[in-house]
Protein backbone atom coordinates (compact mmCIF):
# COMPACT_ATOMS: atom_id res chain seq x y z
CA UNK A 1 0.00 0.00 0.00
CA UNK A 2 1.10 3.29 -0.26
CA UNK A 3 4.63 4.53 1.25
CA UNK A 4 3.20 7.17 3.55
CA UNK A 5 -0.27 5.50 4.33
CA UNK A 6 -1.29 6.93 7.47
CA UNK A 7 -1.83 4.38 10.79
CA UNK A 8 -4.13 4.86 13.39
CA UNK A 9 -4.72 2.43 16.79
CA UNK A 10 -3.12 -0.57 14.06
CA UNK A 11 -5.21 0.37 11.07
CA UNK A 12 -4.44 2.06 7.58
CA UNK A 13 -6.27 5.04 7.15
CA UNK A 14 -7.86 5.88 3.60
CA UNK A 15 -5.86 8.62 2.05
CA UNK A 16 -7.41 10.93 -0.50
CA UNK A 17 -5.04 12.89 -2.84
CA UNK A 18 -5.82 16.59 -3.75
CA UNK A 19 -5.24 18.09 -6.99
CA UNK A 20 -5.04 22.09 -6.46
CA UNK A 21 -4.76 23.95 -3.24
CA UNK A 22 -7.35 26.43 -3.76
CA UNK A 23 -10.59 27.37 -1.46
CA UNK A 24 -12.30 24.17 -2.14
CA UNK A 25 -8.96 22.05 -2.22
CA UNK A 26 -8.32 23.17 1.76
CA UNK A 27 -11.99 22.64 2.61
CA UNK A 28 -12.36 18.71 1.39
CA UNK A 29 -9.28 18.45 2.96
CA UNK A 30 -9.68 19.47 6.22
CA UNK A 31 -13.36 18.22 6.15
CA UNK A 32 -11.74 14.41 5.28
CA UNK A 33 -9.12 14.91 8.03
CA UNK A 34 -12.26 15.49 10.51
CA UNK A 35 -13.24 12.23 9.55
CA UNK A 36 -9.61 10.40 9.75
CA UNK A 37 -9.20 10.18 5.62
CA UNK A 38 -5.18 10.83 5.22
CA UNK A 39 -4.95 13.81 2.50
CA UNK A 40 -2.16 14.25 0.45
CA UNK A 41 -2.10 16.92 -1.98
CA UNK A 42 -0.34 16.84 -5.00
CA UNK A 43 0.73 20.01 -5.61
CA UNK A 44 3.41 21.89 -8.39
CA UNK A 45 6.52 22.73 -5.49
CA UNK A 46 8.70 20.25 -3.78
CA UNK A 47 7.22 20.07 -0.46
CA UNK A 48 6.51 17.29 1.73
CA UNK A 49 3.69 19.21 3.60
CA UNK A 50 1.73 22.10 3.32
CA UNK A 51 -0.14 24.04 6.04
CA UNK A 52 -2.89 26.36 5.75
CA UNK A 53 -5.84 28.54 8.77
CA UNK A 54 -8.83 27.63 8.29
CA UNK A 55 -11.09 29.74 10.20
CA UNK A 56 -14.61 28.00 11.14
CA UNK A 57 -17.21 29.84 12.96
CA UNK A 58 -14.64 31.93 15.24
CA UNK A 59 -12.54 29.17 15.70
CA UNK A 60 -8.84 28.81 13.69
CA UNK A 61 -7.54 25.96 13.36
CA UNK A 62 -3.99 24.84 11.16
CA UNK A 63 -4.46 22.69 8.65
CA UNK A 64 -1.68 20.14 7.66
CA UNK A 65 -1.33 17.94 4.95
CA UNK A 66 1.33 15.88 3.57
CA UNK A 67 2.49 16.61 0.00
CA UNK A 68 4.36 15.38 -3.21
CA UNK A 69 4.96 17.20 -6.45
CA UNK A 70 2.33 16.00 -8.77
CA UNK A 71 4.75 14.79 -12.12
CA UNK A 72 5.99 12.50 -8.99
CA UNK A 73 6.08 8.76 -10.42
CA UNK A 74 6.05 6.75 -7.34
CA UNK A 75 2.64 8.16 -6.87
CA UNK A 76 1.10 6.00 -3.82
CA UNK A 77 -1.87 3.89 -4.58
CA UNK A 78 -4.71 6.48 -3.52
CA UNK A 79 -8.35 5.41 -2.29
CA UNK A 80 -9.55 8.69 -4.66
CA UNK A 81 -7.93 11.68 -6.06
CA UNK A 82 -10.12 15.30 -5.73
CA UNK A 83 -9.52 17.45 -8.48
CA UNK A 84 -10.18 20.46 -7.04
CA UNK A 85 -8.48 23.18 -9.36
CA UNK A 86 -10.27 25.41 -11.70
CA UNK A 87 -12.33 24.07 -14.52
CA UNK A 88 -9.76 25.33 -17.35
CA UNK A 89 -7.00 23.83 -15.61
CA UNK A 90 -8.14 20.07 -15.06
CA UNK A 91 -6.73 18.75 -18.70
CA UNK A 92 -3.16 20.32 -18.11
CA UNK A 93 -2.73 19.45 -13.95
CA UNK A 94 -3.70 15.95 -15.07
CA UNK A 95 -1.87 15.30 -18.16
CA UNK A 96 1.46 14.38 -16.30
CA UNK A 97 -0.69 12.22 -14.33
CA UNK A 98 -2.13 10.38 -16.97
CA UNK A 99 -0.08 6.97 -16.92
CA UNK A 100 0.09 6.66 -13.23
CA UNK A 101 -3.58 6.98 -12.99
CA UNK A 102 -5.30 4.93 -15.70
CA UNK A 103 -1.97 2.12 -14.44
CA UNK A 104 -3.72 2.04 -10.86
CA UNK A 105 -7.19 2.86 -12.01
CA UNK A 106 -7.49 5.40 -8.90
CA UNK A 107 -11.13 7.04 -8.83
CA UNK A 108 -11.32 10.81 -9.76
CA UNK A 109 -13.58 12.68 -8.13
CA UNK A 110 -14.17 16.27 -9.98
CA UNK A 111 -15.49 19.09 -7.91
CA UNK A 112 -15.49 22.13 -10.59
CA UNK A 113 -18.04 24.49 -11.31
CA UNK A 114 -19.90 24.07 -14.81
CA UNK A 115 -20.06 21.54 -17.22
CA UNK A 116 -17.70 20.05 -19.73
CA UNK A 117 -14.84 19.07 -17.46
CA UNK A 118 -16.19 15.12 -17.41
CA UNK A 119 -16.28 14.88 -21.20
CA UNK A 120 -12.74 16.41 -21.07
CA UNK A 121 -11.11 13.82 -18.13
CA UNK A 122 -13.19 10.84 -20.11
CA UNK A 123 -11.28 12.14 -23.01
CA UNK A 124 -7.62 11.98 -21.53
CA UNK A 125 -8.80 8.48 -19.00
CA UNK A 126 -10.91 6.42 -21.03
CA UNK A 127 -11.01 3.47 -18.57
CA UNK A 128 -11.21 5.43 -14.92
CA UNK A 129 -14.06 5.77 -12.61
CA UNK A 130 -14.90 9.33 -12.39
CA UNK A 131 -17.49 10.91 -9.84
CA UNK A 132 -18.80 13.98 -9.65
CA UNK A 133 -18.92 16.48 -6.47
CA UNK A 134 -21.22 19.27 -6.79
CA UNK A 135 -21.49 21.00 -3.67
CA UNK A 136 -22.65 24.33 -2.96
CA UNK A 137 -20.04 25.06 0.50
CA UNK A 138 -18.70 28.39 0.68
CA UNK A 139 -15.24 29.38 1.41
CA UNK A 140 -12.74 32.30 0.50
CA UNK A 141 -9.29 33.54 1.64
CA UNK A 142 -9.55 36.36 4.12
CA UNK A 143 -6.76 39.08 2.74
CA UNK A 144 -4.61 35.99 1.75
CA UNK A 145 -4.49 35.32 5.13
CA UNK A 146 -6.52 32.13 6.27
CA UNK A 147 -9.13 30.30 4.67
CA UNK A 148 -12.38 31.36 5.78
CA UNK A 149 -15.44 28.51 5.63
CA UNK A 150 -18.68 30.79 5.12
CA UNK A 151 -21.43 28.23 4.54
CA UNK A 152 -22.92 24.55 4.43
CA UNK A 153 -24.51 23.04 1.44
CA UNK A 154 -25.48 19.89 0.53
CA UNK A 155 -23.33 18.37 -1.76
CA UNK A 156 -24.76 15.57 -4.59
CA UNK A 157 -22.15 13.01 -5.50
CA UNK A 158 -22.54 10.91 -8.61
CA UNK A 159 -21.65 10.23 -11.77
CA UNK A 160 -22.35 10.46 -15.55
CA UNK A 161 -21.74 6.96 -16.99
CA UNK A 162 -21.47 3.07 -16.18
CA UNK A 163 -17.65 3.72 -15.29
CA UNK A 164 -17.79 3.07 -11.14
CA UNK A 165 -18.99 0.25 -10.11
CA UNK A 166 -21.61 0.44 -7.08
CA UNK A 167 -19.41 -1.27 -4.59
CA UNK A 168 -16.62 1.67 -5.03
CA UNK A 169 -19.41 4.17 -4.70
CA UNK A 170 -20.78 3.29 -1.41
CA UNK A 171 -17.34 3.07 -0.12
CA UNK A 172 -16.17 6.25 -1.50
CA UNK A 173 -19.76 7.78 -0.61
CA UNK A 174 -19.26 6.14 3.26
CA UNK A 175 -15.93 8.32 3.76
CA UNK A 176 -17.51 11.33 2.39
CA UNK A 177 -20.54 11.02 4.60
CA UNK A 178 -17.87 10.69 7.83
CA UNK A 179 -16.82 14.20 7.04
CA UNK A 180 -19.78 15.15 8.54
CA UNK A 181 -20.92 17.51 5.36
CA UNK A 182 -24.13 16.61 4.18
CA UNK A 183 -23.23 14.36 1.17
CA UNK A 184 -25.73 12.57 -1.01
CA UNK A 185 -25.63 9.95 -3.44
CA UNK A 186 -27.87 10.59 -7.10
CA UNK A 187 -28.21 8.53 -10.12
CA UNK A 188 -29.47 11.86 -11.84
CA UNK A 189 -26.31 14.09 -10.90
CA UNK A 190 -26.81 16.02 -14.50
CA UNK A 191 -29.70 17.34 -12.94
CA UNK A 192 -27.44 18.74 -9.95
CA UNK A 193 -25.33 20.14 -12.28
CA UNK A 194 -27.55 21.94 -14.03
CA UNK A 195 -29.16 23.29 -10.94
CA UNK A 196 -25.54 24.44 -9.82
CA UNK A 197 -24.84 25.78 -13.56
CA UNK A 198 -27.92 28.45 -13.08
CA UNK A 199 -26.98 29.14 -9.39
CA UNK A 200 -23.89 29.81 -10.78
CA UNK A 201 -24.79 31.95 -13.60
CA UNK A 202 -26.91 33.90 -11.35
CA UNK A 203 -24.78 34.17 -8.46
CA UNK A 204 -21.19 34.10 -10.09
CA UNK A 205 -22.00 36.97 -12.58
CA UNK A 206 -23.34 39.49 -10.87
CA UNK A 207 -20.91 39.21 -8.03
CA UNK A 208 -17.97 39.50 -10.53
CA UNK A 209 -19.66 42.18 -12.12
CA UNK A 210 -20.70 44.36 -9.10
CA UNK A 211 -17.64 43.07 -6.91
CA UNK A 212 -20.33 42.01 -4.12
CA UNK A 213 -20.42 39.24 -1.58
CA UNK A 214 -23.51 37.09 -2.48
CA UNK A 215 -25.50 38.06 0.31
CA UNK A 216 -25.40 41.45 -1.02
CA UNK A 217 -27.59 40.63 -3.91
CA UNK A 218 -30.28 38.85 -2.03
CA UNK A 219 -31.99 42.28 -1.17
CA UNK A 220 -31.10 44.15 -4.80
CA UNK A 221 -33.92 44.71 -7.11
CA UNK A 222 -31.62 44.28 -10.38
CA UNK A 223 -30.13 41.07 -9.47
CA UNK A 224 -33.79 39.53 -8.47
CA UNK A 225 -34.58 41.18 -12.65
CA UNK A 226 -31.72 39.60 -14.25
CA UNK A 227 -32.11 36.24 -12.12
CA UNK A 228 -35.63 35.72 -13.33
CA UNK A 229 -34.50 36.71 -17.23
CA UNK A 230 -31.02 34.26 -16.78
CA UNK A 231 -33.38 31.62 -15.14
CA UNK A 232 -36.41 31.84 -18.28
CA UNK A 233 -33.64 31.62 -20.36
CA UNK A 234 -31.68 28.81 -18.60
CA UNK A 235 -34.46 26.63 -18.07
CA UNK A 236 -35.22 26.26 -21.77
CA UNK A 237 -31.99 24.70 -22.81
CA UNK A 238 -32.06 22.73 -19.13
CA UNK A 239 -35.17 21.10 -20.20
CA UNK A 240 -34.06 19.94 -23.59
CA UNK A 241 -30.33 18.80 -22.32
CA UNK A 242 -32.45 17.10 -19.53
CA UNK A 243 -35.49 15.88 -20.98
CA UNK A 244 -37.54 16.25 -18.12
CA UNK A 245 -39.74 19.50 -16.88
CA UNK A 246 -38.10 22.26 -14.96
CA UNK A 247 -39.97 24.42 -12.75
CA UNK A 248 -38.24 28.17 -13.36
CA UNK A 249 -39.52 29.02 -9.68
CA UNK A 250 -38.08 26.30 -7.74
CA UNK A 251 -34.87 27.20 -9.69
CA UNK A 252 -34.97 30.51 -8.36
CA UNK A 253 -36.23 29.53 -4.77
CA UNK A 254 -32.35 27.48 -4.87
CA UNK A 255 -30.56 30.59 -6.20
CA UNK A 256 -31.80 32.54 -3.39
CA UNK A 257 -31.18 30.04 -0.75
CA UNK A 258 -27.50 29.22 -1.88
CA UNK A 259 -26.95 33.22 -1.74
CA UNK A 260 -28.36 33.78 1.58
CA UNK A 261 -25.96 30.35 3.10
CA UNK A 262 -23.16 31.59 1.15
CA UNK A 263 -23.63 35.54 1.90
CA UNK A 264 -20.25 36.28 3.68
CA UNK A 265 -18.81 34.75 0.77
CA UNK A 266 -17.18 36.27 -2.56
CA UNK A 267 -18.30 33.67 -5.30
CA UNK A 268 -15.52 32.33 -7.36
CA UNK A 269 -15.82 34.23 -10.01
CA UNK A 270 -15.83 37.80 -7.61
CA UNK A 271 -11.92 36.27 -6.57
CA UNK A 272 -11.13 35.93 -10.06
CA UNK A 273 -12.01 39.28 -10.79
CA UNK A 274 -10.74 41.01 -7.74
CA UNK A 275 -7.45 39.07 -8.54
CA UNK A 276 -7.32 39.89 -12.85
CA UNK A 277 -7.13 35.74 -13.01
CA UNK A 278 -9.03 34.04 -15.81
CA UNK A 279 -12.54 32.59 -14.71
CA UNK A 280 -14.84 29.80 -15.47
CA UNK A 281 -17.13 31.69 -17.74
CA UNK A 282 -16.19 29.13 -20.57
CA UNK A 283 -17.57 26.45 -18.34
CA UNK A 284 -20.31 28.02 -16.79
CA UNK A 285 -22.01 30.79 -18.57
CA UNK A 286 -20.33 30.09 -22.14
CA UNK A 287 -21.35 26.61 -21.78
CA UNK A 288 -25.03 27.27 -21.18
CA UNK A 289 -24.67 29.61 -24.20
CA UNK A 290 -23.16 27.04 -26.67
CA UNK A 291 -25.83 24.43 -25.76
CA UNK A 292 -28.33 27.36 -26.41
CA UNK A 293 -26.72 27.56 -29.88
CA UNK A 294 -26.96 23.64 -30.92
CA UNK A 295 -30.95 23.58 -29.65
CA UNK A 296 -31.38 27.31 -31.62
CA UNK A 297 -32.62 28.42 -27.91
CA UNK A 298 -32.10 32.26 -27.74
CA UNK A 299 -30.33 33.47 -24.26
CA UNK A 300 -29.35 36.90 -24.93
CA UNK A 301 -29.05 37.99 -21.20
CA UNK A 302 -26.43 35.18 -21.11
CA UNK A 303 -24.55 35.85 -24.03
CA UNK A 304 -24.60 39.30 -22.70
CA UNK A 305 -22.65 38.11 -19.57
CA UNK A 306 -20.75 35.91 -21.13
CA UNK A 307 -19.16 38.16 -23.07
CA UNK A 308 -18.93 40.91 -19.67
CA UNK A 309 -17.21 38.32 -17.86
CA UNK A 310 -14.36 37.84 -20.46
CA UNK A 311 -11.56 39.09 -17.74
CA UNK A 312 -8.78 39.34 -17.34
CA UNK A 313 -8.71 39.37 -21.65
CA UNK A 314 -10.79 42.94 -20.98
CA UNK A 315 -8.52 44.33 -18.42
CA UNK A 316 -5.55 46.13 -18.23
CA UNK A 317 -5.09 45.25 -14.70
CA UNK A 318 -2.27 43.07 -13.71
CA UNK A 319 -2.97 40.06 -12.03
CA UNK A 320 -2.39 39.53 -8.10
CA UNK A 321 -1.58 36.64 -6.03
CA UNK A 322 -3.67 35.32 -3.58
O1 LIG B 1 -18.59 29.51 -7.34
C1 LIG B 1 -18.91 29.71 -6.16
O2 LIG B 1 -18.47 30.67 -5.51
C2 LIG B 1 -19.85 28.72 -5.49
O3 LIG B 1 -20.19 27.74 -6.42
C3 LIG B 1 -21.09 29.31 -4.85
C4 LIG B 1 -21.97 28.18 -4.42
C5 LIG B 1 -21.84 30.22 -5.79
C6 LIG B 1 -20.79 30.02 -3.56
O4 LIG B 1 -20.10 31.20 -3.69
Amino acid sequence: MASNSQIENGKILPTWGILGAGAMGWLWTYYLQRAKIGTLLLQRQNTSYRECIIQKDSIFENCRTSAIKSDNPCLPALDALIIATKAYSVRNALLPLQEVLSSKQIPIILLQNGLGVFEEVRQLLPEQPILILSTSNGAYWHESAFLKLTGIGYSYFGTLDNSVPDSLKQVLLKQLKATGLPVLFTDNILKQLWEKLLVNCSINSLSALWLCRNGDLLDNRNSKQIWKRIVQEGVQVMRLELHQEVEPSEILTFIEQVAYKTSANYSSMCEDRRRNRPNEVDYIQGYLVRKAHQHNVSVPTLETLAELLKFPENSSLKPTPN
